[in-house]
C-alpha cells in the first residue's frame, strides 16, 4: 500500500514537472493579431485575428527529422525578442517605385526539454495585412547536418470557404484553376482530365498548390503562400475536407526526404495575407517584403523590355522547333534531312527582327535555333541539347550582327527538356554564347520529367539549381525567364535579373489545347502572380483559326482583352506572342502594345473580384502617363474606372481600346473599337466589355 502510494505520489509530481502552464505571446499591427501559444504538452501554435474576427484558428508549428527527434512537443521557451521595423526600399523595377516595409516581429526561441536540447526559433512577422513565419535553426551543438522528414505546419481556417486551386502535383503549376468549397476540393479527377500537361504527379487526393487564395462567406480573403523559396521544397497544402485544416506537405526527393540541411537555417516564411477587400490583397508587397534585398551590386544592365518571337508559329503547328522530323534518319552524307518546316530560319529570323525594328519593340526570343530538338521531349534522355550548336541554316552570327544594326535586342532559348543535370554541365559554355553574341536574356525551360531522375520541378534539387542558374545569370549579367519551374516566391527582390517565371497555364494552352477559360486572367493575379511575375505572353490577335491541327481552336478572348492583359498581368519582359503578319492586319490596335510600358511607378487596383472582373491603372515609370486594363470573365459587364489618380486641375487624352458593341469572345473576338477623347481627374469612365472581354486605355499628359 506504501509502495502504491509513493508510486502515485511520484506519477503526480512528475505529471506537474511534465506539465506546464499554456503560455501565450501576441503581435500586431493595425488589424492583424498573432497569436502565439506553447501549450501545457510544449507544443507550439499560433491564431491569427483579422479586426477581431478569427482568421486561423489555434494551429500546431513544428518540424520532424529524418530518424530523429522532432520539434514537435516538450519544447520550452528560453527567450523572446520583439521589434519594430518600419523602412522604405526601391525595388529595381516594379509595379511601385517604392516600397514600405512595416512589421512587428515576435521571436520565440524555443528549446528541447529532453536530451539533446536542441533550439529551433519561431519568428514571426505581422504586417498590416497578414502574417509571415518561419522556422530557424540556430547554430548550436546538438544539431549540425539534418534531413527534414516532415513539416508539420497548420493552418486551420474557420469554415468552408471558397477556394481557388489547383492540384498539388509535384511537377507542375499548369492547370485551369477549380472553384469550389474546401470540402469539395478533389484534385484526382482535376489531374485525371488534364491530359495537355505533359508530367503529372499528385499523390495526395486533397493537396492543393499555394498559392491558395479563398474567400469566407463573411467577404473577407484569404491568401496562403511562401516567400523567399531558397534551398527548400515547396510547401503544398493537404486539405482537411472534414474540419477545414490545412497542413503542410512538402515535395520529397528521389527518396522520399524533404530537405537536407545544415544549422544554421532559415525555411523559408510562410504567408497568411487577408483582406475585406480583393483589391487590397493585390495591392499586398508582403511576400517581397520578406525576401532579402538583391544580391546584385551593380543593376544598371538589368532593364524590363517587350519581346516578340519565333514562338506562336510553332506553338500553333505552322512551324516547328526541330529542323528535321527524324534524328535517326540521315541524308548519304550524314546529314540531318531538313523537314522544310524549320520556325528559326535565318530570313524568318530576321523578318521578326525587322517587325520589332520598326515598331519599337526592344526584344526577339528565337525558339528551336539549336540542335537537339528532333527528340527533345518524352524520353528521359539525359543529354539532349548543347545549347552552343545552332542548326545548318540559323546563322549565329550573322542574325546577332543584323539584331544588332538594327538595335534590337536577342533573347536566347535554352529549353533544358528536364535534364538539368545536362544543363549545369553545359552552363558555362551556354552563358558564353550569351555574352559573345550580345544576348542580355535568357529564357529557360524544364519541359518533362527531371534529371536527376527520380527528382521532382518543385523539389529542394530543382529549386537550388533554379537558384543556380539565377545566379549564374547575374554573373554574366543575363536576364531569365524561366519556364516550367517551381512557382516563384518573390525571389526577384533578391535576384532582380529573375525577371520572371511561367511556373503557371499560359496563353500558350490556346495554343495546343482546349485553352484556358474566359475567368482564368482573372483568377492569375490572386494565385499565380502572388509570389512574382509571369510570361504570360498575352497579345493574341488572330484569334481564330489559327491551329494548323484544330481549325476551330479559337482563343477564349476578345481581342481587346489581349491588350487589357498587358496592364492586367504584370510582368517586365512582355511578350507580343502573335506572329507580325496578324499584327499588321491591325496596327491600330497594336499602337496599345507599341505604347504601353513594362515598368511602373505606381499602381492601383480600381475593381477586383477574383473569378470575374479586374481592372488596374498603372503610371509609366519616369513619365505622367497611365495604362488601364480592365477584364471580364464570361459575363458582359459594365467597368466603372474614376480617373482620381490623375492629377487634379491637369488635362490629358486618353485612348480607349475597347471590344465593339457587337463583340463577343466565342462569336466575334476581333471586333474592338478605339476612340480618343480629353479626361481629367474627374471623370469616370464606364466601358462595357463584351463576354469574355476587356478593354485597354493609354492615358497621356497634355
Ligand atoms: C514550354 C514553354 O512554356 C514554351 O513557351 C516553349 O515554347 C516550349 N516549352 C518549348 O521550349
Ligand atoms: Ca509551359
Amino acid at each position: 500500500m506504501k509502495k502504491l502510494l509513493i508510486c502515485l505520489l511520484s506519477l503526480f509530481i512528475g505529471a506537474q514537472i511534465m506539465a506546464q502552464e499554456a503560455k501565450t505571446l501576441t503581435a500586431g499591427q493595425d488589424k492583424v493579431k498573432l497569436e502565439f501559444m506553447l501549450d501545457a504538452e510544449g507544443r507550439a501554435g499560433y491564431s491569427l485575428y483579422f479586426s477581431g474576427n478569427t482568421v486561423i484558428e489555434h494551429s500546431l508549428l513544428g518540424i520532424e527529422l529524418v530518424n530523429d527527434s522532432a520539434f514537435n512537443r516538450q519544447l520550452e521557451i528560453i527567450g523572446t525578442e520583439k521589434k519594430q521595423v518600419d523602412e522604405r526600399w526601391q525595388p529595381v523595377w516594379g509595379e511601385v517605385r517604392v516600397i514600405r516595409n512595416k512589421y512587428e516581429q515576435l521571436t520565440v526561441q524555443l528549446k528541447q526539454k529532453k536530451a539533446p536540447n536542441r533550439l529551433i526559433n519561431l519568428v514571426f512577422r505581422v504586417f498590416e495585412e497578414g502574417v509571415g513565419f518561419r522556422y530557424e535553426f540556430p547554430k548550436q551543438p546538438g544539431l549540425k547536418y539534418f534531413i527534414v522528414g516532415n513539416e508539420l505546419t497548420q493552418f486551420n481556417l474557420t469554415g468552408d470557404h471558397k477556394s481557388f486551386w489547383i492540384p498539388g502535383d509535384y511537377e507542375t503549376n499548369e492547370y485551369s484553376y477549380t472553384t469550389s468549397s474546401l470540402s469539395e476540393i478533389d484534385a484526382w479527377p482535376v489531374q485525371e482530365k488534364a491530359k495537355d500537361i505533359a508530367v503529372r504527379v499528385v499523390p495526395d487526393r486533397y493537396a492543393v498548390q499555394t498559392p491558395l487564395m479563398m474567400k469566407t462567406s463573411s467577404g473577407l480573403y484569404i491568401n496562403i503562400h511562401e516567400a523567399a523559396q531558397i534551398n527548400y521544397p515547396a510547401m503544398q497544402l493537404h486539405v482537411n475536407r472534414k474540419n477545414f485544416s490545412l497542413s503542410a506537405n512538402l515535395v520529397p526527393d528521389a527518396l522520399g526526404n524533404k530537405a537536407y540541411l545544415h544549422a544554421p537555417f532559415n525555411t523559408p516564411w510562410r504567408t497568411i495575407i487577408v483582406a475585406d477587400q480583393a483589391k487590397n490583397m493585390l495591392e499586398s508587397k508582403m511576400i517581397l517584403n520578406l525576401n532579402e534585398p538583391s544580391v546584385i551590386k551593380n543593376t544598371d544592365w538589368i532593364k524590363p523590355m517587350k519581346f516578340v518571337g519565333v514562338w506562336w508559329e510553332m506553338q500553333t503547328g505552322k512551324a516547328t522547333w526541330s529542323y528535321a522530323n527524324d534524328p535517326d534518319q540521315l541524308s548519304a552524307d550524314g546529314k540531318l534531312i531538313p523537314n522544310g518546316k524549320h520556325g528559326a530560319n535565318t530570313a524568318n529570323v530576321k523578318r521578326y527582327i525587322d517587325f520589332a525594328a520598326k515598331n519599337g519593340i526592344d526584344g526577339v526570343l528565337v525558339e528551336g535555333w539549336n540542335t537537339g530538338w528532333e527528340d527533345w521531349f518524352g524520353n528521359w534522355k539525359e543529354d539532349v541539347f548543347d545549347f552552343v550548336t545552332p542548326y545548318p541554316d540559323f546563322d549565329l552570327q550573322g542574325i546577332s550582327g543584323y539584331a544588332k544594326s538594327k538595335g534590337v535586342k536577342l533573347i536566347m532559348h535554352n529549353e533544358t527538356s528536364g535534364s538539368a543535370t545536362n544543363y549545369e554541365r553545359q552552363l558555362d559554355t551556354a552563358f558564353k554564347v550569351m555574352t559573345k553574341y550580345g544576348y542580355p536574356a535568357v529564357k529557360t525551360g524544364y519541359v518533362g520529367k527531371i534529371i536527376p531522375r527520380g527528382e521532382h520541378h518543385d523539389g529542394q534539387w530543382m529549386v537550388n539549381h533554379y537558384e543556380r542558374v539565377a545566379q549564374k545569370a547575374a554573373a554574366h549579367q543575363v536576364m531569365v525567364d524561366v519556364h516550367e519551374p517551381n512557382r516563384p516566391t518573390g525571389l526577384h527582390r533578391t535576384y532582380p535579373n529573375w525577371m520572371a517565371s511561367e511556373a503557371g497555364r499560359g496563353n500558350e494552352y490556346n495554343a495546343f489545347s482546349d485553352g484556358n477559360q474566359p475567368e482564368h486572367e482573372t483568377i492569375l493575379p490572386f494565385t499565380r502572380l502572388m509570389g512574382g511575375p509571369m510570361d504570360y505572353t498575352p497579345g493574341i490577335f488572330k484569334l481564330k483559326g489559327y491551329s494548323a491541327a484544330v481549325p476551330d481552336r479559337q482563343v477564349h478572348s476578345t481581342l481587346a482583352k489581349q491588350l487589357a492583359l498587358y496592364v492586367t498581368l504584370y510582368s517586365p519582359l512582355q511578350m507580343a506572342a502573335d506572329l507580325p503578319e496578324h499584327y499588321e492586319a491591325h496596327m491600330d490596335a497594336f499602337q496599345f502594345i507599341k505604347d504601353v510600358a513594362v515598368d511602373w511607378d505606381d499602381t492601383q487596383i480600381v475593381e477586383a473580384e477574383p473569378g470575374d472582373y479586374l481592372t488596374i491603372a498603372r503610371k509609366a515609370k519616369g513619365t505622367e502617363n497611365w495604362f488601364i486594363g480592365a477584364i471580364t470573365d464570361e459575363n458582359s459587364r459594365v467597368a466603372s474606372i474614376p480617373l482620381t489618380f490623375l492629377d487634379k486641375g491637369k488635362k490629358y487624352m486618353a485612348r480607349i481600346y475597347r471590344d465593339a458593341d457587337d463583340a463577343n469572345w466565342k462569336t466575334n473576338p476581333e471586333a474592338y473599337h478605339i476612340e480618343e477623347f480629353p479626361v481629367t481627374s474627374a471623370r469616370v469612365l464606364k466601358l462595357k466589355l463584351a463576354a469574355g472581354g476587356g478593354a485597354a486605355i493609354s492615358i497621356k499628359k497634355l
